[in-house]
């Protein structure tokens, strides 16, 4: 399999895949990061003195046009953060004879954009007929679109059979840090999982039971473990189907000399939007009218010894309801804790990236994902299609 590096892209026209899936709101980005996540494929591409057109989805348009989920304030976007001008190569159809036209008159260093993938319904089906319209429009696919890789779509899998095709920069990193993580992690390698659904993260807790010697449940995921185990969560989201698989994951944690650490203490309240009440109890002490929405003092104590000597740490999901005050403490202790760790502590996209961007702490993290549900599955073991389909694995 080649790589970009190796590849001679002189005078030729590129294809690239990127995930550009970001936030916009009234009309403007409001967070860049995966903008700038392809910086350095883009920059290269050019250099390397090939023309460029760069495809994404954005949002969940369903198959049709709607102007709403047009790719336009990103192109606007990259265009300051990229620093380049950025034609756009617009349809409603997404390619047509016009954007392929306009696409092959791009000039060595030039670059196009075209609208948003998912306005056509092939685009989610892998349609073989929207992917080869879709390779018209290079010589040589490229897809550096990590966030994206667990989709089998017509734009980063089906594109491949009419395209030679590599992975770019940003997707060799994500894989290769993954990867490293999974395989051959220094010890003590510590996974801390949060977020709301113990139902989300079953695989990941199983397959991190085989790799890990720590295991930190937070979240609201770990009401439903405490639930489990017999404690009164009152008014606390908690997944009473889930209570055999928690205590059966807790027993498999054991067998296999795991260490797991649920909350000891919670930070309660009646309601999740004004915060009425907000105090720090035990987890025996929860009134029957309250939630759990953030953990406690103690719990963050222990979680900061558990981390101590740790060589590798995988974070994926926040320890509560953090864009709500007060409830945001336990997730940014968190951040805090891993920033403080002289280990290579890799960050799961989604929740747990936006909470370290919020903190300001992004450069003490050895590596930060640029994909939530990408970078889970493939904590879950599981073969990412994008990836995949490029590597012949
Ligand atoms: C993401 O943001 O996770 C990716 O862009 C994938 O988006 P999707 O969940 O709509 O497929």
């Amino acid at each position: 399999m080649k790589r970009l590096k190796e590849l001679d892209l002189k005078n030729q026209h590129v294809l690239l895949r990127v995930d550009f899936n970001v936030p916009v709101k009234e009309g403007k980005v409001t967070d860049t990061t995966r903008i700038e996540a392809a910086k350095e494929t883009i920059d290269y591409i050019l250099k390397s003195g090939a023309s460029l057109v760069l495809m994404s989805h954005r949002g969940r348009p369903k198959g049709e046009f709607k102007e709403e989920f047009s790719m336009e304030p990103v192109r606007k976007a990259s265009e300051e953060i990229l620093g380049m001008e950025i034609k756009p190569l617009f349809s409603s159809q997404v390619v047509d004879a016009d954007v392929v036209a306009r696409a092959r008159e791009l000039q060595p260093g030039e670059v196009g954009m075209i609208e948003n993938l998912r306005f056509r319904p092939e685009e989610e089906k892998n349609g073989e007929e929207f992917a080869r319209e879709l390779s018209q429009l290079g010589d040589i696919f490229v897809n550096d679109a990590f966030g994206t890789a667990h989709r089998a779509h017509a734009s980063n899998v089906g594109v491949v059979q009419f395209l030679p095709s590599v992975l770019g920069f940003l997707m060799g990193r994500e894989v290769e840090v993954l990867s490293d993580l999974m395989n051959n992690a220094e010890k003590p390698f510590v996974a801390i999982l949060g977020g709301a659904k113990v139902s989300d993260k079953i695989q990941v807790i199983e397959n991190l039971l085989n790799k890990v010697d720590r295991l930190i449940i937070v979240g609201a995921m770990a009401n439903t473990f405490l639930a489990a185990k017999g404690k009164d969560m009152g008014k606390s989201l908690v997944e009473e189907d889930q209570f055999d698989l928690a205590i059966s994951l807790l027993q498999r944690g054991r067998d296999k000399g795991v260490e797991i650490l649920l909350p000891i203490d919670v930070v309660v309240s009646t309601s999740i939007e004004n915060g009425e009440g907000a105090k720090v109890v035990s987890t025996d002490e929860i009134g029957a009218d309250e939630m759990a929405l953030d953990m406690g003092p103690d719990t963050i104590s222990a979680i900061e010894a558990a981390l101590e000597d740790a060589k590798s740490v995988i974070w994926n999901g926040p320890a509560g309801v953090f864009e709500t005050e007060p409830f945001h403490k336990g997730t940014f202790a968190i951040a805090e804790a891993l920033a403080k760790l002289d280990a290579n502590v890799v960050i799961g996209g989604g929740d747990s990236a936006a909470a370290i961007k919020q903190s300001g702490l992004e450069d003490k993290m050895s590596h930060i994902s640029s994909g939530g549900g990408a970078s889970l599955e493939y904590l879950e073991g599981k073969t990412l299609p994008g990836i995949a389909a490029v590597e012949g694995v």
